[in-house]
């Protein structure tokens, strides 16, 4: 048995309660939040054994194999590092860090440690991307020309007004640091890394430090020109998450609102593939989608030896590296190259 210990009771959490639940070899024995009433409400609802304020205090008093990190974004690295340091295995909640140095010293806090370090990119686990990222290791696109990324959802301004560390550089980031964060990531992962990124980000309405809007370009090592649209303003709800692949032989668009149903699916030659591209697409509860589940999978087979982790921490600093870079070339109105350091 896994026993696990979750920090942060927020909105994400129940994802990860849910998901838990239904692996019979894993339990959260204990959650904690400095709302204590957000940590009882879950006990209740979830059946968890004890509940602290304190994470320090459960880290020292729990028998746990790992932590899961729900906390704002800001704090990742710090409650990560203090759970490697008691030797407990770490799975955080994207994304990882929201500056290298936080990623980079919880990366090492954990080598230093021998434990796993795991970060949560859902995404990547859809049906339709394992589609997507499968037809990308056939080649069956030849030369790939050009990538579009599109995350056109909404945020109202209360939102925000919910929790203090939102749309905070401190705790947050923008757009692309929060809601875009999988999609960069997804671009990474099924195109290759970055060269260099040429951006601009604006906060057009709302009253947060951070943008609610941007745009990139990306050049792929590879040759690949991509661009991600991002903007949380729009009108009345969330409309589309979306990634195009544009190639020599062939033409992808998987949108819907979160990368959940494949609009377009046109090869030059058959696969047998082709004949599960409609029974790929999902109706997902949220734009969180179903990812939860798989990935705790591969956590606990992780875990007991079975299997390599999907996505670790060196894995996860990638697109943390390309959204900082994106983020440098807004400020600055210049090409960013990468590596950043
Ligand atoms: N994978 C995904 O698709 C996905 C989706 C949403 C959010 N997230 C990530 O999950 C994290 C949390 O987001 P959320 O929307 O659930 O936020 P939230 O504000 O709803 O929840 C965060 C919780 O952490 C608690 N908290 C703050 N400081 C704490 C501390 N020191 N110790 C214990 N608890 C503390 C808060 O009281 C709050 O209940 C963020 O990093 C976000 O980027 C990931």
């Amino acid at each position: 048995m896994i026993n696990f210990g979750l920090i942060g009771c927020g909105r994400i959490s129940d994802s990860h309660f849910k998901a838990v639940e239904t692996i019979e070899s894993a339990e959260i024995t204990c959650c904690c939040d400095i709302d204590i009433s957000k940590a009882e409400e879950k006990k209740e609802k979830y059946g968890i054994k004890s509940v602290y304020s304190d994470y320090k205090k459960m880290l020292g008093s729990e028998k746990l194999d790992a932590v899961i990190i729900c906390t704002p974004s800001g704090l990742h690295s710090e409650v990560g590092i203090a759970a490697a340091s008691k030797k407990l295995h770490v799975i955080t909640e994207k994304p990882m860090a929201i500056d290298l140095e936080s990623a980079d010293t919880l990366i090492q806090a954990c080598d230093k440690n021998k434990v796993k370090l795991f970060v949560v990119k859902q995404n990547r686990l859809n049906t339709t991307m394992q589609l997507l990222k499968k037809a990308l290791e056939k080649n069956r696109f030849g030369k790939i020309y050009l990538v579009q990324s599109n995350v056109f959802w909404q945020r109202p301004q209360s939102y925000y007004d919910q929790a203090k560390w939102r749309g905070t550089w401190e705790f947050d980031g923008g757009a692309f640091m929060n809601q875009a964060s999988h999609y960069v990531d997804a671009l990474y992962w099924l195109i290759g890394p970055v060269d260099h990124v040429m951006a601009e980000t604006a906060t057009m309405a709302r009253k947060i430090e951070t943008e609610d809007t941007g745009s990139a370009i990306l050049k792929f090592r590879n040759g690949v020109i991509g661009t991600i649209n991002v903007t949380l303003l729009t009108y009345p709800k969330n409309y589309e998450g979306s990634i195009t692949i544009l190639g020599e032989k062939g033409t992808v668009k998987i949108g819907g609102i979160a990368v959940n149903k494949i609009e377009k699916w046109e090869f030059e030659d058959y696969d047998d593939d082709d004949r599960i591209v409609t029974e790929s697409n999902y109706q997902p509860p949220n734009i969180y989608g179903f990812g939860h589940l798989p990935y705790y999978i591969n956590v606990v087979d992780s875990l007991t030896g079975k299997k390599a982790p999907d996505i670790d921490g060196r894995d996860g600093r990638k697109s943390l590296e390309i959204i900082l870079a994106i983020y440098l070339s807004a400020k600055q109105g210049k090409k960013i190259a990468l590596p950043l350091k």
